[in-house]
């Protein structure tokens, strides 16, 4: 059973960046998760390339890139020329999600494709064995801070169950209102990697915070 924990840097004190990112290096933070928006596919925008290339140059761990955008397909190359080495895409945002899924490949990184609350996992269930992870998003994208859908439960149990009965290697991740509370239940239930933004930078412990949502 895995527990990673992917701390996403849409929470991070922008003004004071690199000290952040060389907590979360010292940490027992196992991926560096960036959430890139487009003000189109959710309603706000974050932050794009020249920032994720700041952060890859100042982090030592892999960068999983959660790209909340229409048409993820067109900056397949980009990602990756700016240390993607997970790229995540949207489900709702991909009408050849299999062609995306092999873009990704080819370009040397792992393929990721994310649900929204409202979408059935079981639309996974033609593709499951072709990607590498799966992220449940447990709030509505667009903004960090919001209250886990507890519905999120049901969907990981279902999703847990068809990764294991397809044979498929993906890993499963869960990304919104994550914390200390709710995160040894999503371990327990099969998820792999747990995004968390507010739980991991609030109050400035990033290191103590990370502890208490890992190993709680
Ligand atoms: C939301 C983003 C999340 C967000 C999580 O659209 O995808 O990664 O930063 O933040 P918290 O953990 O604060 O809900
Ligand atoms: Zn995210």
């Amino acid at each position: 059973m895995n527990k990673l924990i992917s701390p996403s840097l849409l929470s991070a004190d922008f003004g004071n960046l690199e000290r952040d990112i060389e907590q979360l290096n010292q940490s027992d933070a196992d991926w560096f998760h960036i959430d890139v928006m487009d003000g189109v596919f959710v309603p706000n925008i974050s932050f794009g390339f020249p920032v994720m290339k700041y952060i890859n140059k100042l982090s030592h761990k892999p960068l999983d890139v959660h790209l909340m955008i229409v048409d993820p397909d067109k900056f397949v190359s980009q990602v990756k020329e700016n240390g993607g080495e997970i790229m995540n895409v949207h489900y709702e945002a991909c009408t050849h999600l299999h062609r995306t899924i092999q873009n990704i490949h080819n370009a040397g990184m792992k393929a990721g494709v994310t649900l929204n609350p409202h979408t059935p996992v079981e639309v996974l269930t033609d593709i499951i064995c072709d990607v590498d992870l799966v992220l449940l998003m447990s709030v509505n994208p667009g903004f960090g801070g919001q209250k886990f859908i507890e519905h999120t439960y049901d969907k990981l149990r279902r999703l847990k169950e068809l990764v294991v009965n397809s044979g498929s290697k993906a890993l499963i991740q869960i990304d919104g209102g994550v914390n200390a509370e709710n995160a040894p239940k999503l371990y327990e239930l099969g998820a792999d990697c747990l995004v968390a933004g507010n739980a991991v930078f609030k109050g400035g412990d990033i290191q103590g915070n990370i502890k208490a949502i890992k190993y709680h």
